[in-house]
């Protein structure tokens, strides 16, 4: 029953940088058609690594499509686009594009909280969604992959609205496994931990903000819990996403897979 063949498409969204990124050389590496998304405001960006990944991976397939997630609409022609651009049916879809937020619960607007929810929670079901119709149509399975996080697991001192929509992207990941599943459609996510990214480097300087600390402590003082000894690098994700794109995880689903050095063990 193969269904996730790497000459399929895959997309990942916000993949200009970071942890996105780093999953979409793997995944031209592997062979797959591949699409990097990002905001249209990061259209540079964009353009930058799809050049670095055509060069780096040898994977001449590779096409960059600005669309922004929490816009429904703008997801499914993003969908169609690279179907019809790449010429292939689709295979993937991760859905990494999220933002942080750094706030006491108490203090959070309703306007940050709205925008945490819309990228975070509505960008992935925009994803998932539009994904899965076009995987049910072509009626070939295929791979639909969130990225999570440690924060899906388990409450965060100031980091509570973001934890929020990660507990509701675990919820949804685990229905979309259930409705799927009679199409062969497997939905997992993976769940970093502390990754140093650009997302990293902001949530580190609000966090000392917010308690009168020097630059670099807060991601120091978490990065001591980690058993494995180190923070990750985008590049610890792209083996786990890997593997859950290809049919090596064929009877996985409904999973949100940590990779984070050991901190959090379910
Ligand atoms: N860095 C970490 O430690 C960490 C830990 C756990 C989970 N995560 C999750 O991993 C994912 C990637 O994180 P990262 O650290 O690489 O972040 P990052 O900020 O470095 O990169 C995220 C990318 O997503 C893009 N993006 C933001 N909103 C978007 C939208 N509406 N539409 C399309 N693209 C959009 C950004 O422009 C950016 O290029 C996020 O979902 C994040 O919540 C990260």
């Amino acid at each position: 029953m193969a269904s996730v063949l790497p000459s399929k498409i895959a997309i990942i969204t916000g993949s200009a940088r970071g942890i996105g990124k780093a999953i979409a050389s793997r995944l031209a590496r592997d062979g797959f058609k591949v699409v990097l998304n990002d905001i249209p405001a990061n259209q540079k960006l964009l353009d930058d690594a799809v050049k670095e990944l055509k060069l780096s991976t040898k994977n001449s397939n590779i096409i960059g499509i600005t669309a922004d997630v929490s816009d429904r609409k703008q997801v499914e022609s993003m969908v169609n686009q690279a179907i019809k651009d790449l010429n292939a049916p689709l295979g993937v879809m991760v859905a990494n594009a999220g933002i942080s937020l750094i706030k006491k619960i108490v203090d959070s607007t309703d306007e940050e909280i709205d925008l945490l929810f819309k990228v975070n929670f509505k960008g992935a079901i925009n994803c998932y969604t539009a994904a899965a119709k076009v995987m049910i149509d072509q009626g070939e399975g295929g791979s639909i992959i969130g990225a999570c996080s440690i924060a899906g697991h388990r409450g965060m001192d100031s980091l509570g609205v973001y934890c929020a929509t990660k507990f509701a992207l675990k919820g949804l990941t685990q229905s979309s496994a259930l409705e799927w599943a009679c199409h062969n459609i497997r939905v997992n996510t993976y769940c970093p931990g502390i990754v140093a990214t650009d997302m990293w480097e902001k949530i580190d300087n609000d966090l000392n903000a917010m308690n009168n600390k020097p630059k670099g402590s807060a991601m120091e003082s978490y990065s001591n819990t980690i058993p494995l000894g180190r923070n990750s690098r985008p590049q610890d994700m792209e083996g786990l996403v890997s593997f859950l794109a290809s049919d090596n995880s064929a009877y996985i689903t409904g999973q949100a897979i940590n990779v984070d050095g050991g901190m959090v063990m379910n």
